[in-house]
């Protein structure tokens, strides 16, 4: 089926949740009123669906004008490697614009994949890690 692609279209807490743990992401999934807030201030978010079913979600938390950052880029593994990841970041890069900076935190497992889709590796991130 046609996938077809929604920036900023709605979503249940449940799909948000769902489609985290069909993707393998680690989210805190069973702590729904987090899912819920997760849901609520990401101002930028792209969904991928196939008919009925929503196969992938990226979030771009983003002030629109300097930086953003991408977090929660997956999919369930049977759709993987099919350009949907591929064309979503192109989507989010479109609405961003030349002027805003896009940052991300690779899982091991997508380390090779980042520099394929356009991205630099950078020396100079640091961060503060949650501690749940
Ligand atoms: C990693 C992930 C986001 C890639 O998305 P995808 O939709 O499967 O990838 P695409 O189909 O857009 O792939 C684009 C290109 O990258 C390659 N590629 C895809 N996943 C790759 C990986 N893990 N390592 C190296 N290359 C990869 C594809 O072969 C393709 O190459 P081509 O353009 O030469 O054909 C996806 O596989 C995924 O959700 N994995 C599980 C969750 C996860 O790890 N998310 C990342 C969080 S940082």
């Amino acid at each position: 089926m046609k996938i077809v692609y929604r920036v900023n279209a709605p979503i249940s807490v449940g799909q948000l949740a769902e489609i985290f743990e069909a993707s393998g992401l680690k989210r805190p999934v069973a702590d729904k009123g987090r899912i819920r807030k997760m849901r609520k201030h990401a101002n930028l978010t792209v969904r991928a669906w196939d008919g009925t079913k929503i196969v992938r979600v990226a979030r771009a938390p983003t002030d629109l004008a300097f930086c953003s950052y991408v977090s929660g880029l997956g999919v369930r593994a049977k759709d993987q490697r099919r350009g949907i990841g591929k064309r979503m970041l192109q989507l989010i890069r479109r609405k961003l614009g030349s002027e805003v900076m896009v940052l991300l935190l690779s899982a091991p497992q997508a380390k090779e994949y980042y520099p394929i889709v356009g991205f630099e590796k950078v020396e100079n991130a640091w961060k503060i890690a949650r501690k749940r």
